[in-house]
């Protein structure tokens, strides 16, 4: 006999479901863990694999989960998790007197790159290493190796008359990325450092970075590079995706840092900024997808409209992160369904029309034994064996027998999102990209932790309204049940 309510109850619920869809199973995020570790080498890899792992594993020092400072000591459930993190620190730290040729003062976190962000990047797991007394185990002066840093940049890097700190060591050249490298780990410094200057000189960099690389004339996308001299690193005034992520991102870890921190009601009026500023990026953004809901490297330059146009999931996966990111830390709902359709398109199994010949799905390439960027414009360095990071894994390697990830089409068998820009080479298909391989942990984290939260802001679309006027119809029917 069928029950009528309970019918309808599973009709409602086969409905919420629908709104959750795929995820990465646990195996398929240490998969993808594993290659990220092998994968970051260079100082931003390196940076932005420590954030991943720390928003991912170690939420109790993840500026987005914590209050601020953290803790003193790291609890025993996650001394394991943070222990990469701590060794990308201790690698940084140990290794700057041979990169830097023993140079005293202010200086970078890893040395011999023509970045003068990118080290800085390192910085906050080097604050927190500090923050919990590693040198104390292992002698290295973390404290000492972040004021140098923060010194460097500050008193080394040249800025812009307005004061805004160059990219790059050589010439004044402002990048995006710059916002995800440098705004956080100032913010950090003064959190942990009980000095509030460098919260506001954070809020500083990211208000000049945005009057330099908004770009009003395309519907607020931001430019990726300008106000190079052209002898270095061209100029890129078109509008990167990954750069418009990498900005997004790193002014949400600003605005969360702000929040969760002992300044926060300093810092109220930029906390409203920012978080202004993450949406219009969303807003722009969105506007530029396309039926297949990745994003193309330049989000503006349509595949059809341009030969040199492909379809980059890391970028993708980026922005999606800082969606449920940013749902989570500012409870603004907006663009959540967007940020679903892309996260079902990017874990969606099959096959994807956004795929490309650069890295045939079927591909199953042996992981390369030589990841050196020395070819890409990214960077111009080549790095000593000495700042290699150490194999530091917790996770277990796949088994070649079983390819977990094999039917997703935006993941390559042994775990590489695909398809993906060049991260050495901006304007290029590449195959293995280490941040895209870190932004997947990302999005995990933030969607995990929107969907715990009850996933808020889902039903801005269709199908959740639908659910819940079920729902209601099913609580209607089931007291009229009652009286019968
Ligand atoms: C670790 O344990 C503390 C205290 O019991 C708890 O609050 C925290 O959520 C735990 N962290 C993790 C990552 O499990
Ligand atoms: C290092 O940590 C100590 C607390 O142990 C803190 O007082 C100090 O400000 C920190 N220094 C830096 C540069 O982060
Ligand atoms: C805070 O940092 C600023 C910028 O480096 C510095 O000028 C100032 O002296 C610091 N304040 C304190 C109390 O240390």
């Amino acid at each position: 006999m069928i029950n009528p309510r309970s019918t309808c109850l599973a009709l409602a619920l086969t409905l919420f479901h629908g709104v959750t869809g795929q995820s990465l199973s646990a195996s398929d995020v240490d998969t993808v863990t594993s290659r990220l570790q092998e994968s970051a080498l260079l100082s931003w890899e390196l940076g932005t694999r420590a954030q991943a792992l720390l928003e991912l594993n170690a939420p109790d020092f993840s500026v987005f989960t914590t209050k601020l400072p953290p803790a003193t000591t790291v609890p025993s459930n996650t001394t394991s998790a943070i222990a990469p993190v701590f060794s990308i620190a201790k690698n940084a730290v140990s290794g700057r007197a041979a990169a830097n040729k023993n140079a005293a003062g202010p200086q970078p976190l890893m040395g011999g790159d023509g970045s003068a962000a990118d080290p800085a990047s390192i910085g906050v797991a080097v604050l927190i290493a500090n923050w919990t007394g590693q040198g104390a185990a292992d002698g290295q002066d973390y404290a000492g190796a972040a004021r140098d840093q923060i010194n460097f940049l500050y008193s080394s890097v040249p800025r812009t008359m307005d004061g805004a700190i160059s990219h790059r060591t050589n010439e004044i050249q402002l990048w995006s990325d710059f916002v995800y490298m440098v705004p956080p780990f100032l913010a950090m410094y003064g959190v942990v450092t009980s000095n509030s200057t460098h919260i506001a000189e954070a809020y500083k960099q990211i208000k000049l970075y945005r009057n330099y690389l908004l770009d009003t004339n395309s519907k607020n996308l931001w430019k990726h590079i300008v106000m190079g001299s052209g002898n270095n690193v061209p100029n890129d005034e078109g509008h990167w995706s990954t750069g418009n992520g990498w900005a997004a991102a790193g002014m949400l870890r600003v605005l969360a840092t702000m929040k969760n921190s002992q300044y926060s009601s300093s810092f109220s009026n930029e906390q409203k900024d920012l978080a202004s500023w993450v949406k219009e990026i969303h807003t722009a953004m969105f506007a530029t997808l396309d039926s297949t809901n990745i994003f193309t490297n330049y989000a503006d330059k349509p595949v059809n409209g341009d030969p040199k146009s492909f379809y980059d999931a890391a970028s993708t996966t980026l922005i999606a992160s800082t969606v449920y990111r940013f749902a989570l830390v500012w409870n603004d709902h907006t663009h959540l369904p967007n940020a679903e359709k892309v996260r079902k398109a990017l874990y969606a199994s099959g096959t994807s029309p956004t795929l490309s010949s650069v890295a045939p799905k079927a591909e199953n390439p042996a992981p390369s034994s030589s990841n050196s960027p020395s070819s890409g414009v990214r960077s111009s360095s080549t790095r000593s064996s000495s700042n290699l990071p150490s194999s530091t894994s917790t996770s277990p390697s796949p088994s070649s027998t079983t390819a977990p990830l094999a039917d997703l089409a935006h993941f390559t068998n042994d775990g590489w999102l695909t398809p993906v820009v060049n991260p050495h080479s901006f304007g290029q298909e590449g195959q293995k990209s280490a941040e895209g391989q870190a932004f997947v942990l990302e999005l995990q984290a933030s969607y995990k932790e929107w969907v715990a939260g009850g996933s808020v802001g889902a039903n801005a679309g269709n199908r959740p309204s639908v659910a819940w006027a079920l729902l209601t119809g099913c609580a209607m029917l089931g007291s009229l049940m009652a009286f019968a």
